[in-house]
């Protein structure tokens, strides 16, 4: 996630490109850059750490004439948030420009190919490696910027949304995607380039999405010219908007929660690239290799981190426990701190935080290095303090999440959590390789069938009518199904306000089934596993004594959904795999009720998306 802006016409360019920024500003906003190419020929490069608005005060006093620009706000991958990290990024001879949404998978080994070749770099992104293997590639075939990125594209594996300006053309952008967003803005004898309508909608309502694929050749006085990696025109369709600058930030979605909660399937296609591999046959998280040695010596595991992140890490706790046969604890990083932990060098302590800067986990890792554990972040944000203080670590990449309440952290981080272990089975050879395998292709499939999940919106949206004016609500599961009853209850209660327990199944003949009765709705997560015989049991203790239940089940279940009030069905998945699919019903069922007691779900009351004080 990023924003890209471009533009080319007559214009105050400039001033488009910054405005156009501060409209993709909530993509991510590390670092902010722009390249000016200029009428006589040159390209000017700004950029600096920060938000937009340092990019501006930097640009103060420079030359800031041009007939086209690029400009990019930046969501660091690869290489903390710095000025020299920041896009645009230049080529090795100062003859192009480019900015990139995305992450290029391959970027080592190009990069380490154009280095034999004589190439030196000056960052550590992915980025750099992609605008100097285009001007390689034009300089030793000799041919034009629209073929070199043609045929760089074609070694290229990974997502990206490009563009690219040429010193002696500046009056042409050359513009690419593959399964990162662009927009192109046809205007009256101008163009403009974004990662979404955003910036330009101001300007024009014409608006062409680039497909997976296609090169766009945006050149001032000519009509847009769409092309793909075989150079063959490609149809140019264009779409009117209708919809309002704040409604094309969330995607057309009312809230940036549900934009997010819709987001999963790209998301976790994001999480996976890369990391799974050779049909799902290999997992590949290079921050578990990196700590082989902690890994396959670790007495023990302790994951630290608070809220949805905490729920993730007792999924974390299950998964590598089941697959790696090592002890796992589980700590709230608030009372890690203060209940005088007993660490050494033989304990491997997880850290998870999407933000990245929640000071009861910072502090958390802050004890442990000093208590000689080896620790291992796992966050979103990449340069946040959390992976700064840890020795390695994956971040998660799905990309900025707006929304208070967390819905694509919490799936990537249990998506990381899942490969982190098979990677770990992998070295220790706690499983056997078919095992891992056959996971690995379930995996694969996660976000197709995420995507089948979230077609249950209309049905679950019908449902949350019935459950607006619930006081309470009771979230029960067992097994891995138990920390998505603790995420589905916390998703009810920081948005709606209902209040809401998650609770272990089997635990409520130890007194809260005292609570059932016609008020007290349930919302039970019973996926077929080993323990779905014994859930029938404690779905029929709770209808027993008067209480409707919602009954999150596979497709064809024929026990529970015949005893439950209402059923959402979800496909089967591996069991250690089911936690991604039944969280998605919860996050839209929490969202919906919410919204109809008409509340702010992107900004509940009383809570900040990250809680940076104790
Ligand atoms: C979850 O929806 C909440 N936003 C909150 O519990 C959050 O998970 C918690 O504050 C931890 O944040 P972190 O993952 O950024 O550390
Ligand atoms: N992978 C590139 C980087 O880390 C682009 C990230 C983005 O999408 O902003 O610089």
């Amino acid at each position: 996630m990023c924003g890209i802006v471009g533009y080319v016409g007559d214009g105050n360019v400039y001033d488009i490109l910054i405005k156009g920024l501060h409209r993709l500003e909530y993509r991510g906003y590390d670092s902010a850059g722009i390249a000016l190419g200029t009428p006589s020929g040159k390209i000017n490069i700004y950029k600096s750490q920060g938000k937009v608005s340092n990019l501006e005060d930097f640009c103060k006093d420079k030359n800031l004439e041009a007939t086209s620009g690029i400009a990019h706000t930046r969501w660091a991958t690869h290489g903390e948030p710095s000025d020299t990290n920041a896009h645009p990024h230049f080529s090795e001879d100062g003859n192009l420009a480019l900015v990139h949404n995305g992450t290029i998978e391959n970027y080592k080994v190009l990069k380490d190919a154009l280095i034999q070749h004589g190439c030196t770099f000056h960052s550590e992104t992915d980025t750099e490696v992609l605008v100097q293997l285009i001007e390689y590639i034009k300089l030793k075939n000799d041919c034009s910027l629209l073929d070199a990125v043609r045929m760089a594209l074609k070694q290229v594996v990974g997502a990206y949304a490009i563009a690219v300006i040429e010193k002696n053309h500046p009056d042409k952008i050359i513009a690419a995607r593959n399964s990162s967003p662009l927009a192109v803005g046809i205007g009256n004898n101008e163009m403009f380039l974004a990662s979404d309508a955003t910036p330009f909608v101001e300007y024009t309502n014409e608006c062409v999405y680039l497909k997976d694929g296609e090169i766009a050749i945006i050149e001032k006085g000519e009509p847009l010219k769409i092309v793909n990696l075989d150079n063959r025109e490609t149809q140019i369709d264009v779409t009117t908007l209708e919809l309002s600058i704040s409604q094309l930030e969330k995607g057309g979605y009312e809230h940036f929660m549900l934009k997010e909660i819709f987001e999963q399937p790209t998301t976790l296609r994001d999480c996976i690239r890369g990391r799974v591999i050779e049909g799902g046959k290999k997992i590949m998280l290079s921050g578990v290799i990196d700590g082989k040695e902690k890994f396959l010596n670790a007495k023990r595991i302790v994951i630290v981190a608070c809220g949805t992140s905490w729920h993730a890490a007792l999924l974390g706790k299950y998964l590598i426990q089941d697959m790696c046969k090592i002890p796992v604890e589980v700590e709230y990083a608030s009372e890690f701190r203060y209940s005088n932990p007993i660490l050494d060098e033989k304990d491997v302590v997880i850290a998870i935080s999407q933000s990245g800067e929640t000071a009861d986990t910072l502090a958390a890792v802050k004890i442990a290095r000093n208590m000689g554990a080896y620790v291992y972040g796992i966050s979103n944000v990449v340069g946040s303090s959390i992976p700064r203080e840890t020795e390695s670590g994956t971040y998660i990449h799905v990309g900025p999440e707006i929304g208070v309440a967390s819905t694509k952290a919490f799936t990537g981080q249990v998506m990381v959590l899942t490969l982190l272990a098979l990677s770990i089975a992998q070295l220790k050879g706690t499983m056997t390789l078919e095992k891992i395998s056959w996971l690995g292709e379930h995996i694969l499939k996660i976000p197709s069938t995420v995507e089948k999940v979230l077609a249950l919106n209309d049905k679950i949206e019908r449902l949350s009518m019935k459950y607006t004016y619930a006081k309470n609500c009771l979230y029960l599961g067992r097994g891995f199904s138990y920390p998505v009853a603790l995420e589905g209850a916390l998703k009810l209660k920081e948005i709606s306000y209902i209040h809401a327990e998650g609770y272990p199944a089997a635990e409520m003949k130890h007194g809260p089934i005292a609570l059932i009765d016609e008020e007290m709705p349930s919302v039970i997560i019973a996926p077929k596993d080993h323990v779905y015989e014994k859930i029938v049991s404690n779905v029929q203790q709770v209808k027993a004594r008067g209480g409707s239940i919602i009954a999150i089940v596979n497709e064809g279940d024929e026990i529970i959904s015949k005893m439950a009030d209402h059923v959402l069905e979800v496909p089967e998945m591996p069991e250690c795999l089911t936690p991604i699919i039944t969280s998605i019903p919860l996050q839209l069922l929490s969202y919906y009720i919410a919204i109809n007691k008409g509340k702010d779900v992107d900004m509940p009351r009383n809570l900040a998306k990250s809680v940076t004080v104790e």
